[in-house]
């Protein structure tokens, strides 16, 4: 059996420059397995003072690591990624003991982080800049690309392992340093990813990463002005506190914040496809990912066959403790998370949704819920207005494409949509129509390094993975070199 304290990337500390350190005051918190309720150890609980220590560090580390060639940065970066790669079992054990996710889904986390880190490594050496044709004579414009410094990382539980690389393999390959900040409920997944990145010879200094209270490290994160940028995967609520705070010192920010995906299945749709597509996204991570499936619209004439289909499927998942054969659902979080999900199907229920399967707190107890479908889900019910973040599809009927689409843009977030149809005219219109950041025509999952991630309207600001990911840790500089002396005219 797998014991957390028993591995070599376990440790029980913040790593500030080449330290592993306490707290100064040696306060910790206890870090629980959310399948077993046992503590399987503590990190420090440290505050504003220990944070600014890290970002002075990551701010001196910083300016060696940012004078390097992009070739450098690139051999570190694919020594981490392979080594990463190495220990993906070791690393998904991790994050199953912390987070709770299958074993499965834990060890394709690890790979889908790592692939950034590749990704960005190749990246980083193709910042290109510009030369631009100048209008006034013997001059050049010159346009270049310089890392924006210190970087501030916030991560959230639910992706323990890929929401750092895929934050942190840009900036390292940009050139900036940074100090992260894990989930205070999932903090080893971040230290062992150190570890690592360590081992690959990435100087101590420019990985720092902090625990403790949420909300004091992350206001000396968002508004020390040694910071410049600022990247934070979360809710909306905290991702509007974030851009707040760092408004003080105009930092620039990347938000990736909460969605409301609709999943829109329409009556040429292959139901196959789609429930199969359905399951992913909706079931992967027990529902916790902020791009899962949370309205399901189903066009009249199929949806009985539909939810009969989505049925049989649901009844083949199988709740359990990540680490144990088989087992394809884990526990929710905590249980805040329970009462939430909880909340939301009573809500549906009240107002004259129909409970197709589950619905209940799973018997193995803890925080393990049941899958659950709703059907005949109306309209202002509360998954319209918030993510439920849990394993519940419920499912709404429309009639017309331009009923659907209404549905599916009427709420404040943008983040992923996804539709499943045969017909070729109706996906160039409904993908075009759809106000959200991605889309998935007929597939369930969108998530991979090549592509940009993130959302409009509330869902979010910036991209993260592709070549727009990279221009987020950079700052743009335009330089004019007069080649001869003389007086250029005015032209304002
Ligand atoms: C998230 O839920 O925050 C990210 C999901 C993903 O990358 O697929």
């Amino acid at each position: 059996m797998f014991e957390i304290k028993s591995s070599r990337f376990f440790e029980e500390k913040c790593r500030i420059g080449d330290k592993w350190c306490d707290a100064d005051d040696s306060s910790v918190i206890e870090i629980t397995n959310p399948a077993t309720q046992q503590v399987i150890g503590t990190v420090p609980k440290v505050g504003a003072r220990e944070t600014a220590r890290a970002i002075e560090v990551a701010s001196v580390q910083g300016k060696e690591w940012a004078s390097r060639t992009a070739k450098e940065r690139h051999g570190l970066l694919k020594k981490w990624f392979s080594l990463i790669i190495d220990n993906q079992d070791e690393l998904g054990q991790i994050l199953v003991t912390e987070q709770g996710k299958p074993l499965a889904e834990a060890v394709k986390e690890v790979a889908y982080g790592a692939s950034f880190i590749e990704w960005f490594a190749e990246e980083g050496r193709r910042a290109y800049g510009d030369i631009i044709p100048s209008g006034i004579p013997n001059t050049e414009i010159r346009v270049t690309k310089e890392p924006v410094g210190v970087v501030g990382i916030i991560i959230p539980w639910n992706f323990p392992s890929a929401m750092i690389s895929r934050k942190v393999g840009a900036a390292l390959a940009a050139g900036c340093s940074c100090v992260i900040k894990p989930a205070e409920l999932t903090p080893y997944s971040a230290i062992a990813l150190i570890k690592l990145a360590e081992e690959a010879g990435i100087p101590p200094g420019i990985l720092n990463l902090v625990t403790g209270d949420p909300q004091v490290i992350g206001k000396e994160l968002t508004t020390n002005p040694i910071v410049k940028k600022l990247s934070f995967t979360g809710s909306t609520a905290v991702g509007k506190l974030i851009m707040q705070q760092c408004s003080s010192t105009v930092k620039k920010v990347s938000l990736e914040l909460g969605g409301n995906a609709p999943f829109i299945v329409f009556e040429d749709a292959d139901l196959d496809a789609a429930v199969d597509g359905l399951m992913v996204s909706k079931f992967r991570n027990s529902g916790q990912t902020c791009v899962c499936a949370n309205r399901i619209f189903v066009q009249a004439a199929i949806y009985d066959k539909f939810l009969a289909k989505l049925k049989q499927a649901v009844a083949k998942l199988i709740p359990g403790d990540g680490m144990a054969d088989g087992s394809t659902q884990g526990p929710l979080i905590n249980e805040q998370a329970v009462v939430k999900v909880e909340k939301h199907i009573q809500d549906m229920l009240d107002r004259g949704g129909k409970l197709v399967c589950g619905g209940k707190r799973h018997e193995l107890g803890g925080t393990f819920f049941e899958p659950t479908i709703i059907s005949e889900v109306q309209i202002g019910s509360l998954p319209c207005h918030e993510e439920t973040f849990g394993p519940v599809a419920p499912l709404y009927k429309f009639a017309t494409e331009e009923e659907a689409v209404t549905m599916a843009n009427n709420t404040q977030y943008g983040l992923s949509a996804y539709f499943y149809s045969s017909d070729l005219e109706r996906v160039q219109r409904v993908s075009s129509s759809l106000e959200d950041g991605i889309i998935g025509v007929n597939c369930g999952i969108i998530s991979n390094e090549v592509s940009p991630f993130g959302g409009v309207k509330e869902s979010g600001i910036g991209r993260e993975g592709s070549k727009y990911g990279l221009d987020e840790y950079l700052n743009i500089k335009y330089t004019l070199f007069q080649y001869k002396a003389q007086n250029i005219k005015r032209r304002i």
